[in-house]
Order: C-alpha cells, then structure tokens, then sequence
C-alpha cells in the first residue's frame, strides 16, 4: 500500500474522517476552523464538528471536538460568526436526523469556541424536508449601519439556495430562494454569499455565490464533486444574477464545500475547501487520518483583458513570505530540460516567456509509481493537468484523471505557483485567476520536479520547503 504523507502547512485532523470545513471564524486573533469530523473511525460517519485553531493559516492545533453527534442526531455543516456585541459565538448547524429529517440548529459559545452549548429549541429552522442544509450566515450592511443576519441553505435535491434574514442570529424569515440553475444529476451543497469589490472598487460591489455540487443517480458523473460560483447583486432580500451560468471554481478534481471566514481582518474573504472528492474520499490510502483542507485562499474580482469578471483565488501570505526569502533561484537558458529537487512539502513557483519557449511541461514523481504532470499549450493557452501511473489507478478506478483549464491569452509572461505538500498539489496560474487542485499520490519521500520546453529559453524556477513543525508560541500565548 503506498504511503501518503501528512501535510506540514495544511489543516488534517490528527486521526480520523474529515470533510467540509464548516464554522470558520475569525475572533480574537485566531482563526477557527470546525470541520465536518468522525470521531470514532476514519470513514463517513458520527458526523461532528471537530476544531483546530491558528494564528497565522499555516499551523494548526487541533482542538476538543466542538459539537458532538448524538442518538438520533447528526450535525452536518454550518457556520460560526461572532456577535458584534458581546464577544459571543453563534454556530448554525444542519441537525440531520436518523428519521431523515435535516433543520437547522443553533448553539453558543461563551469561551472564544472551545466549548458549545445547543440551543434548547432546536431546530431552529425547520421545513420538514429533508435535504435542507449547510447554513451559512452571512452580514449584509444596513442604511444605519448596522449588519442584518442572512442565512443561506439549500435544498440540496431541489437545487435551490434559500435566502432567510434575522436581527436576533434566532427568528429566521424566508426572504427569497434561488435556483435550480444550470445541469441536473447533482445535488448543490455548501452555499456562501460573498461580497466582493470589482477590481477593488468600493463603488463596483457583486455579491458571489459560491456553490459545491455533487453527482448523484445511477450514472453519476465520474468527475463526482465540484465547485461553481456566479457573481450577481443581493438587495438583502434576493440575489440575482449578473450571468445564466454558473462558472467553475476550479479545474482540479479535489477541492470541494469551499467557504468564507466569517470576521476576517480588513473585512477579507478567505476561503477554505476539502480537498477530496466523494467520488473516491473513502478510498484515499492516508493514516490514521483522511481529509485535508486546502490552502486559505483570498478571493477578489478582477476584470480580465477583455473586461470579464473573473473570480481570483491567491494563495495566503505565508506562501509568499517564503518564496520571497527563497535562497534559490535558478534560470534555465539554453537548456530545454532541467531538474529541481523539492522535499514533498514544497512551494515552486515558474516564469517564463512562452513566445521564447514554446509549450512547457512539468512532471512531479517521488518514491510511488505515479506521476503528477502540468503542461502548457501557448497555442491554444490552456493549461493541462494529469495524474497516473499504477499506484495512482490503485486508488480507485476514477482517480488517475486529467483536466485542461483555459488562461488568459495577453501573449505576455506566464506565472505558476505550485504548492506540493504531501499529495496535496494546488497551482495557481494567472496569479490566481485559474487554479488546479488535485490530490496525488507521489509517495513518501523527496519529489523530483523535471522541467522541459519546447524551444531553448529562460524559466525563473524560485522553490521553497517548508518543514513540518510544532505550534507557534504566539498561538499557546493566544490559547493560554
Ligand atoms: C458536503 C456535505 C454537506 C453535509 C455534509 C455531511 O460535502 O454532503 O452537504 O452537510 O457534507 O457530512
């Protein structure tokens, strides 16, 4: 069986199954990440919130688990945000239960998240269906200047996004509902309503959806889960939208049940995600933990050559810190075919000017009998991703796969980050605008990242490593 290594600057649960990220907050100086959590075993099941916590995105502590399956009841996602007086934590959470029923439940948190006490009356909101789920609250900001509380949910089988507003974070009204929109044979998941300024223009505000859908029925799409989003106005009561279509998120195959950080500072989105897909999630060789979060990624809106908006995803600080101090830079010139040796827990980062070069390929192996290969085709500007080899296909039969995301054509340089940490491969090209996320299954050791173009010419390669260590004291000073 291959060996898939914990990642060092991911969030994975110490032990156990974990899915989407769910009551991800901001407060006091840590950002909080609850997650959809196993207790008792590492598949699907017992659904809780487990609960780490950091202080810089890149380090996490794992926590007590926060709020705990019970007889009769499991809790499926939601969120968390912190009352703006007070200093209190409000989860809102889907309360699945054995009977089939899913409503939406409420518990408090008086000690900064750590421990969660249910509301008495749950649910809290209750349709009697029994694909109601994943709430998620957001502010939208009033004429007085005060927030009012809007709960998104869906209706998962029906496709549709449930919009409901409160003043008190307790009585919710059904304001409006959106959808079913796009291709059938899914259900929709996860959503978030996200306010995002047009090439960082105040007076230039969408509001973005974003959505996680996935597969069902007896012919299920083999490319299982994914995300989407489409940009729209919300006037606190419904959202309309700018397009007819929603637009992939992400060409990778394993990013999936992405939303915001609710109190983010300087009022920032960022985003989390699983990194897994239902298709296979069961399958994924890692112990004794499976389920990892991707990187924190900022979101914005950027207008692209030829005016598009496009939704733009950037890795977070951190991942810039050490590329900036990156002791090696190399440039390749006349040779079309160089190597560069990265740790498995590595940031890599290529530009290189494809009217020189020509098409570029880049093929990452480790120990595992697998590969994971990016290619660029400047004639057609797409950007192509496959992962294979016999060790990949041992997976699962679905798992070996490849995906092609189209660039923005300006003819100019290109630009990729690469984050390889463990089998968690994410790459940012166009400076986020198109991004892949994909696990891979290189094995345990080193990774040898090979390097060719068509034509002789320079590629500035900047690689850093990143080791996996403890906690960091500013974060056992913010818990004690
Ligand atoms: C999405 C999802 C949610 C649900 C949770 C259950 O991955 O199916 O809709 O609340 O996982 O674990």
């Amino acid at each position: 069986m291959i060996r898939v290594p914990r990642p060092a600057f991911h969030l994975t649960p110490r032990r156990n199954w974990m899915n989407d990220p769910n009551g991800l907050v901001h407060h006091s100086g840590l950002w909080h990440a609850y997650f959809q959590y196993n207790p008792e075993s590492s598949d699907w099941g017992n659904m809780s919130w487990g609960h780490a916590s950091s202080t810089d995105l890149a380090h996490w502590t794992e926590h007590p688990v926060a709020l705990r399956h019970r007889p009769g009841e499991q809790i499926f996602s939601g969120s968390v945000v912190a009352e703006q007086d007070g200093g209190r934590l409000i989860a809102h959470y889907t309360s699945a239960y054995d009977d089939g029923r899913q409503a939406q439940s409420r518990a408090v948190s008086d000690d900064g998240g750590l421990t969660w006490s249910p509301d008495l009356e749950n649910p809290v909101l209750d349709r009697g269906t029994t694909s109601f789920r994943d709430p998620k609250v957001v502010r939208f900001p009033t004429a007085d200047g005060r927030d009012r509380w809007i709960l998104v949910a869906v209706e998962a089988d029906a496709r549709q996004v449930l919009f409901y507003g409160s003043d008190d974070l307790r009585t919710w009204e059904h304001l409006s509902s959106f959808g079913p929109l796009g291709p059938g044979g899914v259900v929709w998941e996860c959503p978030d309503l996200v306010p995002l300024a047009v090439d960082d223009d105040p007076d230039d505000i969408r509001w973005v959806l974003l959505l996680s859908t996935n597969p069902v029925g007896d012919d299920a799409d083999p490319r299982g889960s994914a995300m989407s989003w489409i940009a729209g106005t919300f006037d606190g009561i419904a959202f309309t939208p700018d397009t007819r279509r929603f637009a992939r998120l992400d060409e990778g195959r394993d990013l999936y049940a992405g939303v915001t950080f609710d109190s983010a500072p300087d009022g920032e989105a960022v985003m989390l995600a699983w990194m897994s897909n239902w298709r296979y999630a069961h399958a994924i060789p890692s112990s004794p933990w499976r389920g990892a979060m991707s990187l924190p990624r900022r979101l914005s809106l950027r207008r692209d050559c030829r005016g598009r908006v496009r939704l733009r995803q950037e890795p977070p600080v951190f991942v810039r810190e050490h590329l900036a101090d990156t002791p090696s830079k190399v440039v390749l010139a006349a040779r079309p075919f160089a190597e560069l040796a990265l740790t498995g827990h590595s940031l890599l980062e290529l530009e290189w000017d494809p009217r020189t070069t020509g098409s570029l390929r880049l093929r990452l192996a480790g120990d595992a009998d697998a590969f994971a290969e990016l290619s660029h085709d400047p004639e057609t500007a797409t950007l192509r991703f496959e992962r294979g080899g016999p060790d990949a296909e041992a997976v699962h039969p679905d798992f070996a796969s490849a995906c092609t995301t189209g660039l923005i054509e300006d003819g100019s340089t290109r630009r990729l980050l690469i984050s390889l940490d463990g089998p968690l491969l994410e790459v940012f090209a166009d400076d986020g605008a198109a991004t892949i996320t994909h696990l891979v299954m290189l094995g345990d050791g080193p990774v040898v990242a090979s390097l060719q173009t068509e034509r002789a010419g320079a590629v500035r390669a900047s690689t850093a490593h990143l080791a996996a260590d403890r906690p960091t004291e500013a974060l056992a000073a913010a818990l004690a």
